[in-house]
């Protein structure tokens, strides 16, 4: 019996900014790291190993939540600088023919006028490659910079997001299809009662609607959501059309996965039509002693730069984890930022968490090409599906090419993989196994 096929994506982890300037191979370019070449020759390498979707992480705020100070961030820049994902997602359209873009913008800091028309015309010019990576953002300094004192409360930001979700579909649904008309003898460029005011009156919203632009080719573009918690999870289960989520082991990915389906049922939805994506970071060689031999490095520059990692936790919480003993265990602490990364410290020293953060996010895939994807395949067999999302938030160019080169045809090869795209609108090809 033929394998189920599985999918892969790339998350453009700490987002369209710096990459691989600290690590063995830089690339003769590093110092340029705002043009978008390194990104352009990513997208490349991803539509040559037919890969459904890169994905563009986003936040907008220097972060400042450890030691009360943004030095520990930009010393290492870790998370900061990013420049917009918006200028990037044109410059890889234009590179690519295939591959979905997925930026992320939050619901926190667009109007929702302003993220459906822009992703409205991402579609057109992509002709049908984007998605929207829906988050809601988590760290104060982002709210600061938007005018408010923080972040709303974790749950109502997801209610807020509920309803703006709801409008920015609707602003996609309120062309017809066939609206537009280009009858020139009538004149009729587009049939006014086909294309439709949307008037929402909500909690949060008011928006008269309709876009001033046709519908898009996918009509409405895939949704992407990573919402760990229980709040985040129905949210997930409602709109999103791929979610992206990081669990320790096929076990857990199981857990994760048998949720979302469950939750996508009572949802009244089709549990096949949410697409669930392990994050996973991997290290391929030539022998498996050489890929081994690459983790221990990351793992000695994790350890050799726990501020670094702590930083990290920080900006995900607004907790300062400088103010606590590295060596105490932690308990008793709440978080108004990403709770389900939270509940996974809790009874860990900040040390340990620390010297973990760098090597055990995500599925640790380390090995040979075929070493690797034997792993992933029975990962796959064991969980049911959907596919992986590979990260490295440092890579280099010689890394990408491991991947797509080395790691894919492997994957290729025991027919794990599609070899060719065979839709032309991004979410076909990602609904089509
Ligand atoms: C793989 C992955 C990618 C994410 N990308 C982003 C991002 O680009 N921007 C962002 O603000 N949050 C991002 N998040 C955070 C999620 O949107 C969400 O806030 C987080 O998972 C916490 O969810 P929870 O509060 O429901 O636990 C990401 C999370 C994961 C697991």
């Amino acid at each position: 019996m033929a394998r189920k096929q599985f999918h892969l994506s790339w998350f453009l982890s700490q987002g369209y900014g710096p990459k691989g300037w600290r690590g063995p191979w830089p690339g003769s370019d590093t110092a340029r790291w705002m043009m978008p070449d390194l990104f352009v020759d990513l997208a490349r390498s991803l539509e040559r190993a037919c890969f459904d979707y890169l994905i563009i992480e986003d936040s907008s705020m220097l972060p400042y939540q450890f030691n009360g100070s943004h030095d520990t961030y930009l010393k290492y820049a870790a998370s900061t600088p990013k420049l917009d994902p918006s200028v990037l997602v044109a410059y890889l359209a234009q590179a690519t023919k295939h591959l979905g873009i997925i930026p992320t913008l939050s619901t926190s800091e667009y109007p929702p006028f302003l993220l459906a028309r822009l992703i409205n015309s991402f579609d057109h010019v992509t002709e049908g490659r984007i998605g929207w990576n829906c988050v809601t953002s988590s760290n104060d300094g982002a709210a600061q910079n938007y005018g408010h004192d923080g972040q709303l409360p974790h749950d109502e930001r997801y209610d807020r997001a509920e309803e703006f979700t709801d409008l920015v579909t609707k602003l996609w649904d309120a062309w017809e299809p066939d609206a537009v008309l280009l009858d020139r003898d009538t004149p009729m460029f587009a049939d006014g009662s086909k294309v439709h005011v949307v008037n929402h009156e909500g909690r949060y919203f008011r928006c008269r609607g309709p876009l001033n632009a046709p519908r898009s080719p996918q009509g409405r573009p895939p949704i992407c959501q990573a919402g760990g918690s229980a709040r985040g999870q129905l949210f997930a289960a409602r709109w999103a059309d791929t979610i992206i989520a990081d669990a320790g082991n096929p076990e857990a990915m199981k857990r994760y996965r048998d949720t979302v389906r469950r939750n996508a049922v009572a949802a009244g939805r089709d549990p096949d039509s949410i697409k669930v994506l392990f994050l996973a970071n991997p290290v391929i060689d030539t022998t498996l002693a050489a890929a081994q031999e690459r983790r221990r490095m990351q793992q000695a520059d994790a350890n050799q730069h726990l501020d670094m990692q702590l930083a990290n936790m920080s900006r995900l919480t607004n907790i300062d984890f400088a103010t606590f003993d590295p060596d105490e265990p932690l308990q008793g602490l709440e978080t108004n930022g990403h709770q389900s990364a939270l509940a996974k410290w809790i009874g860990k020293t900040p040390r340990q968490l620390g010297m973990n953060q760098a090597v055990k996010q995500g599925l640790d895939l380390t090995g040979t090409a075929d070493h690797v994807a034997g792993i992933m395949a029975e990962m796959m067999e064991e969980v049911g599906g959907d596919g992986f999302l590979f990260f490295n938030a440092t890579f280099d160019r010689r890394y990408v090419i491991e991947l797509c080169d080395g790691l894919v045809p492997e994957l290729q090869r025991r027919g794990l993989t599609r070899t060719v795209y065979e839709h032309s609108l991004f979410k076909d090809n990602l609904m089509a196994f």
